[in-house]
């Protein structure tokens, strides 16, 4: 065996420039986590439960949704916004668990973006046939700060497109512990999910989470 091969580390399993400049598709990469993760999870779930918003135009979204740190994304009759209050629970979101944080700084970090200091995650949850339209990400102050989003449970189809809705859209497997990161000149990348296929994960079950960790303040 060649062990200059392991002087760099593992490869990774997916070029990080699959999406395109100024995204990573981090393969596995909060499996070491996973056990931490799902207990600040539950920790999370349990004093902001998830719960399906209301969109500006009326709709009820296929995705429950719940949020920790200082900021939380909520939507409802009267547009999209980041707030510090549940509005569900009338207190401040959770605080962002720590392991969360590292694990979203340490992947941004391994994208070229350096100190990553989230202060909003959103929570989503996908049940079968639940899927998050066309969308991009700009409720944010501070466009200079890439997203990291982490998928645990169930696979899905992530569609990334381009910075105008209409760009042709690339489709990439997301599974169990793979984290993608975009940002720089892929900030604003329309991006979306689509249906999640039925399936029961064997750790999570019927169901997929995502992670989107964003510096909104
Ligand atoms: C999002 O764009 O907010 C979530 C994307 C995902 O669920 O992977
Ligand atoms: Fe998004």
């Amino acid at each position: 065996m060649n062990s200059s091969l392991f002087e760099d580390g593992p490869p990774s399993l997916l070029p990080k420039d699959l999406l395109g400049p100024g995204t990573a598709v981090l393969a596995g990469f909060a499996l070491a986590a996973e056990e931490d993760l799902l207990s600040a999870l539950k920790r999370v779930t349990e004093q902001s439960p998830f719960r399906n918003m209301v969109t500006p135009g009326g709709f009820r979204m296929s995705v429950a949704m719940s949020n920790c740190g200082e900021l939380g994304w909520v939507t409802d009759h009267t547009g999209y916004r980041y707030d510090h209050i549940d509005p569900r629970t009338s207190k401040p979101w959770p605080e962002m668990p720590m392991e969360f944080k590292d694990l979203a700084s340490s992947a941004a970090k391994e994208a070229g973006f350096a100190e990553f200091k989230p202060d909003a995650c959103l929570i989503n949850r996908y049940e079968p046939g639940s899927k998050l339209s066309l969308h991009q990400d700009k409720d944010e102050r501070d466009y200079t700060q890439p997203i990291v989003s982490v998928s645990l449970g169930l696979p899905a189809t992530f569609l990334f497109g381009g910075l105008k809705r209409t760009d042709t859209l690339q489709r990439i497997q997301v599974v169990h512990g793979d984290v993608l990161v975009w940002g720089g000149p892929a900030r604003l990348r329309y991006h979306g999910i689509a249906p999640l296929r039925d399936g029961t994960h064997p750790r999570l079950g019927p169901v997929r989470y995502n992670l989107t960790f964003r510096k909104a303040g």
